[in-house]
């Protein structure tokens, strides 16, 4: 008897079991798999249930893809290539636009966030107002590179295209909280008042 082989999507992983590099490679979408709806695969990680239940509200539609990623950062604190795989193949749509629509949004994340984020726009109307400066001197101040966290996971470095301030440039998010005409020493001072325990905690600075 010839049992055939399962489908390629009931191999895929999901967040927090796999973190891949999103490589040009990767987003090649001959490796999308075609795969019937919905995704069976993620049912084993409750942490999924919100996802899955997010695009079924939406039909299984395209147009649920925002709120499918939001139920995804919330769940599991990104949105890793497994993620983004397993909604593209439940909502139909390739890998490489459901990738330009996470690294659009500056609130979501590739990878996992530190306890801290600050997001520095580097849009049009930022940049000009010396935005590139900015990112930087924060970068070197606090050792750590665009995009990325540091060693003690305090803080997370990030860059965004717009954060809707464009009035206000250059604007920096720290914490969610937008940051207008940011200025070098008032963003020094602001990071360095951060605690190292996250946002709205009570933990006291040395
Ligand atoms: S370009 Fe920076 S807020 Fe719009």
């Amino acid at each position: 008897m010839v049992i055939a082989s399962p489908p390629t999507y009931l191999k895929m992983e999901i967040p927090g079991q796999v973190f891949s590099a999103m490589g040009k490679h990767a987003l090649a979408e001959k490796n999308m798999p075609s795969a019937p709806r919905p995704v069976t695969n993620t049912a084993a990680d409750k942490r999924w249930r919100p996802v899955e239940a997010a695009m079924r509200r939406n039909g299984y539609r395209a147009g649920g893809l925002i709120e499918a990623l939001h139920a995804v950062q919330r769940a599991y604190g990104y949105i890793d290539e497994a993620a983004m795989r397993a909604i593209g193949a439940a909502l139909q749509l390739p890998l490489s636009k459901i990738y330009g629509v996470v690294t659009f949004y500056h609130f979501f994340h590739l990878k996992p966030k530190g306890r801290h984020t600050c997001v520095v726009c580097l849009g049009t109307a930022c940049y000009i107002k010396g935005a590139d400066r900015l990112l930087q001197t924060i970068s070197r101040e606090q050792q750590v590179s665009p995009g990325e966290t540091t060693a003690d996971g305090r803080l997370s470095l990030l860059t965004a295209r717009c954060v809707g301030a464009c009035g206000q440039a250059p604007a920096v998010v720290i914490d969610d909280q937008v940051v207008g005409q940011a200025e070098e020493s008032a963003i020094h001072r602001q990071l360095a008042g951060l605690n190292s325990a996250g946002p709205g905690s009570d933990e006291e600075q040395p």
